[in-house]
């Protein structure tokens, strides 16, 4: 990409302790190398301050920086900055369509000049405008606008609420701002229908009004965004929750787009086990999340949260339960469907979601595939067992206390071959935790491998062989501590882009 690069996620730095709030003086990068933080006491008002210091531009490059904008809004679909993007290929989208309408206009801008300006294309079309360095500070947890003219608050890590120096003085960029916001979560936001709920591409969740009702203050937002580090594959493999060969199982299950369920008891880590699995559903696959409560955090550009809304108001307006969720994110096609926690009546859209080709991954209170289909056929659900064949595998968690220490383990994958009207079940276990040795045992002979061998047209003797040298690739990872969110989302993208080179690297030989 050139000369041209932001990174914005920097690593988090140590901020002091304060005895007394009129010390408070800190400073930390945000946005490398445009944007600083810069939180401090005010004097005069009394209170702590949090400043963003962005590039300053000359009168003359707000000038050309006006007229670029300009022109990438008339000339460009800016639709194209959409959601099956990555951030590398937008960067450089908009610095080639930037630097050909600089000539186009026939304007002469400084190099320095151009990278200055580049950080506000850059916020402004793929990022959040002014409210972008906030998203990118590790240390926000909210971000609240009250509308028109008010100072935006947020909530801070270590400080807690505090102004910030930012603040919508026009009521169109402002509705403009919440429209924006209403895109990314990919839902509507209108004058008649006012209110916003839904989850952006980082997983962050939006609530926001909108009216331009000038006896109110305008739209207002607010913004809660999303902290939770969730464990990854390999700290799973440390854990001794699975063994790298379920993982590399679920690697190809989810590369063909299998459908599976995670089934266990109550905090028996079906969410843990259910994120982690995440890791493996290609990069390009969009995915989109329903949950109850926030609990999700998948490691992946191309991801719509959404979150179950209740209690709005007595009469029901207003309440968006989880079986409408699903069939509205049917209808956004996605590639993968995620369903934090199956319980009611959204069971049968998932099932009948998996029967119309809907792959989806979710999670189940159960123990066995048998109590899962005896749950499906009575009330509330009362479901036909049969739809259960659209299953192809279960995961089955369960608590366990090995060595006096309470531990989490995936006990067993089933393969559903088979059920039946009458609710009896075929199934096959390939893979089995035994309590005894505390092992897991692999029996090789995966129906799904034969299953997507015929769906693909690739024998299942190269599955077998993918398989295996994932599953080594895996334990090569966890040997040589690549264990963070980052470093595995990393390794794992990279191996589907360049094969050889990522085992060579991790020293795995074919
Ligand atoms: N593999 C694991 N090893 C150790 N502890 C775990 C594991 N998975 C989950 N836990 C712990 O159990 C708690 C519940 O996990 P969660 O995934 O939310 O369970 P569930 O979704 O089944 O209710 C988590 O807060 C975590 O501390
Ligand atoms: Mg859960």
């Amino acid at each position: 990409m050139g000369d041209i690069n932001i990174n914005s996620n920097p690593k988090a730095p140590m901020i002091p302790k304060f005895d007394d709030k009129i010390k408070i003086d800190v400073r930390y990068m945000v946005i490398v190398p445009y944007v600083s933080i810069h939180i401090y006491y005010d004097e005069k008002s009394g209170e702590v301050i949090y400043d963003i210091e962005e590039p300053i531009l000359s009168e003359e490059e707000k000038g050309n920086l006006a007229k670029i904008e300009q022109t990438i809004r008339e000339v460009v679909n800016v639709k194209m900055v959409g959601i099956k993007n990555t951030k590398e290929n937008l960067l450089d989208y908009i610095d080639k369509t930037a630097k050909l309408i600089i000539s186009e206009l026939g304007l002469t801008i400084e190099k320095e000049s151009y990278k200055k300006m580049f950080y506000y294309l850059y916020r402004n079309f793929v990022g959040l405008n002014e409210i972008e360095a906030m998203m990118k500070d590790y240390f926000i947890e909210d971000i609240e606008c009250n509308g028109m003219g008010e100072y935006i608050y947020i909530v801070h890590r270590v400080f807690r609420n505090i102004k910030t120096t930012v603040k919508f003085n026009d009521m169109n960029k402002l509705s403009s701002f919440v429209e924006k916001l209403a895109q990314k979560t990919g839902r509507y936001i209108s004058y008649a229908s006012p209110i916003l709920d839904g989850g952006l591409p980082d997983g962050s969740m939006v609530n926001a009004t909108y009216t331009q009702d000038i006896s109110s203050k305008g739209p207002t937002f607010t913004i809660r965004k999303f902290t939770k580090t969730p464990w990854t594959p390999t700290q799973l493999i440390g854990f001794h929750t699975l063994s790298p060969e379920m993982l590399a199982y679920f690697w190809i299950l989810l590369q063909y787009q299998s459908n599976i369920m995670i089934v266990g008891g109550t905090a028996s880590g079906k969410t843990t086990l259910l994120n982690a699995m995440a890791f493996f559903i290609p990069q390009e696959n969009r995915v989109v999340s329903i949950e109850d409560t926030r609990e999700l955090n998948l490691p992946r550009e191309n991801w719509l949260p959404s979150v179950v809304r209740t209690g709005i108001s007595s009469e029901g307006a207003g309440e968006i339960n989880m079986d409408s969720l699903l069939k509205s994110s049917f209808r956004q096609n996605p590639d993968y469907v995620i369903v934090g926690e199956v319980r009611g009546k959204e069971a049968s859209v998932l099932f009948q979601g998996m029967a119309s080709g809907h792959a989806s991954i979710s999670t189940m209170h159960g123990d066995s595939v048998d109590s899962i289909v005896r749950r499906l056929e009575t009330p509330p659900i009362s479901l036909s067992p049969m739809l259960v064949n659209g299953l192809d595998a279960m995961m089955i968690m369960t608590h366990a206390i090995v060595n006096g220490k309470e531990t989490r383990k995936l006990r067993e994958i089933v393969e559903v071959i088979s059920v039946e009207a009458d609710g009896t079940t075929l199934t096959n276990t390939p893979f089995k935790w035994n309590p005894a040795d505390d092992k897991f045992y692999h029996a090789k002979n995966s129906k799904i491998f034969d299953k997507i061998a015929e769906k693909v047209g690739i024998s299942k003797d190269n599955i077998e062989k993918e398989f295996e040298i994932r599953a080594r690739l895996l334990y090569a990872l966890f040997q040589n501590k690549v264990l963070s969110y980052e470093d595995v989302q990393r390794v794992i993208n990279d191996y589907s882009k360049n094969p050889a080179g990522i085992l060579k690297k991790y020293g795995v030989t074919r």
